[in-house]
């Protein structure tokens, strides 16, 4: 595989990633309209809550590898999206549900923001830069 190659499948393989975050979130969202179990409503929000995690620790080590001179804002507007999940587990788990519903929306509302922003900025700096030595 040669650079530009590995460059399309490594923004592919984001595109994916945000894919299956919204596709995550949306799921919980019904899972709650519809009135799943909470042991239903935890498996999902636990898998939200991890692949999150995941997916942050994977565009910062890209960002790491390729200089990103943004990774510091980045960063905190990922802490930012982290903390927002926190907040909705602590509802969940104190089970104040319509919170839950209203956090989530938020946590959408700001995760798509950031793919368009954010994270679209860092994809046009993988497409013009090669990584650091
Ligand atoms: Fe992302
Ligand atoms: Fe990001």
């Amino acid at each position: 595989m040669d650079r530009d190659q590995c460059l399309t499948a490594g923004q592919n393989g984001m595109d994916k990633e945000h894919k299956i975050q919204i596709g995550l979130l949306v799921a919980l969202e019904q899972a709650l309209a519809t009135g799943k179990s909470h042991p239903e409503l935890l498996v999902i929000l636990e898998q939200l809550v991890d692949y999150t995690n995941i997916h942050f620790m994977s565009e910062q080590m890209l960002m790491r590898l390729y200089a990103y001179p943004d990774i510091a804002a980045h960063e905190a507007a990922h802490d930012r999206l982290i903390d927002q999940a926190r907040r909705v587990m602590e509802d969940f788990a104190s089970g104040e549900l319509t919170m839950v519903s209203a956090g989530l929306l938020t946590l959408k509302q700001w995760l798509i923001d950031h793919i368009r922003t954010d994270d679209h900025a860092f994809h046009r700096h993988l497409s013009s830069h090669a990584p650091a030595a």
